[in-house]
């Protein structure tokens, strides 16, 4: 490629010297993009409930020449949020993305739904975004710069069925990332959801392990197949980086031409 192309892509997509915090990077989708953003630059911070896996990827990206920490972190305790941050600003010096991709969920039909699974996807999905970016967007307004990438999903504006309580925590994701936009634009913040379709990761197994929900699913997608974490990478990079200088309160749809209409009937 020619040099002054390179050149001109990396000025404004690399995440060289930016230190990126990313909530579930020990899960299927974090842990494939905390490398693919070691790869172009970042410096990962790995913030997860699983220690052992958040270790073996800190390792796996410094052994591959990239830079991470581990930092273990319960989202479910708002309490550990705020040491944990204030520790990694004294470790790295700033913040300058963050990344809430934490989720989980638990399919219930709307009559079986129990407080102590309302209370934990809420809690980790909208209430542990929420307070993680309270914490780490204080040193982001003192350096007057800073992404936030909140991981949405289709559930978010559509629905599949039994999912009410994980579509309303990352409807309420939607809501925050738009709050978030207005309130501190002017202290140089942004704010932006990436919101997956259907992926294929342990989370969505019992969906696409099952014949009859993979024929729903695929027959809604335009591309005819599961998402893999590797193709929400481009959309995060941008996001993360100064390319989107301009972007801000929106929800970004990476989903295989699923919310387009999926697959069209014979023509
Ligand atoms: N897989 C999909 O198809 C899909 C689609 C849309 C959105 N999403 C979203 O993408 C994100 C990642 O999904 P995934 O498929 O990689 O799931 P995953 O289960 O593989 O990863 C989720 C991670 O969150 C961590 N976590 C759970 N509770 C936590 C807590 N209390 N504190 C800190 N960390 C906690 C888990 O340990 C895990 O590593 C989630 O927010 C999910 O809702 C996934």
């Amino acid at each position: 490629m020619n040099e002054n192309v390179c050149k001109k892509l990396c000025d404004m997509f690399s995440l060289e010297g930016k230190v990126v915090v990313m909530t579930g990077a020990a899960g299927a989708i974090g842990s494939e993009l905390s490398r693919g953003l070691a790869e172009v630059g970042a410096e990962m911070v790995l913030c997860d409930l699983n220690q052992e896996r958040l270790d073996e990827l800190a390792e796996e990206i410094k052994g591959a020449g990239g830079k991470a920490v581990a930092k273990k972190l319960n989202l479910l305790n708002i309490s550990e949020i705020e040491p944990c941050v204030k520790e990694i600003v004294e470790e790295c010096g700033k913040i300058d993305v963050l990344i809430n991709m934490a989720g989980i969920n638990k399919r219930q039909a709307l009559f079986d739904g129990d407080e102590e699974t309302f209370d934990r996807i809420i809690g980790v999905n909208l209430k542990g975004a929420y307070f993680m970016s309270q914490a780490v967007a204080e040193n982001m307004k003192e350096n007057k710069n800073g992404s936030i990438i909140n991981v949405a999903s289709y559930n978010a504006v559509m629905m599949l069925g039994g999912n009410c309580i994980y579509g309303a925590s990352k409807s309420g994701v939607a809501a925050l990332t738009r709050s978030q936009a207005i309130e501190w634009a002017k202290y140089g913040i942004r704010s932006n959801a990436l919101s997956p379709g259907h992926i294929s990761t342990v989370l969505t197994a019992p969906l696409w392990d099952d014949p009859v929900r993979s024929k729903y699913m695929l027959d809604r997608i335009a591309m005819a197949r599961p998402g893999k974490p590797e193709d929400l990478l481009g959309m995060t990079v941008l996001l993360a980086s100064d390319a989107s200088a301009y972007m801000s309160g929106m929800l970004y749809h990476v989903d295989g031409g699923c919310l387009a209409g999926g697959q069209p009937w014979e023509i």
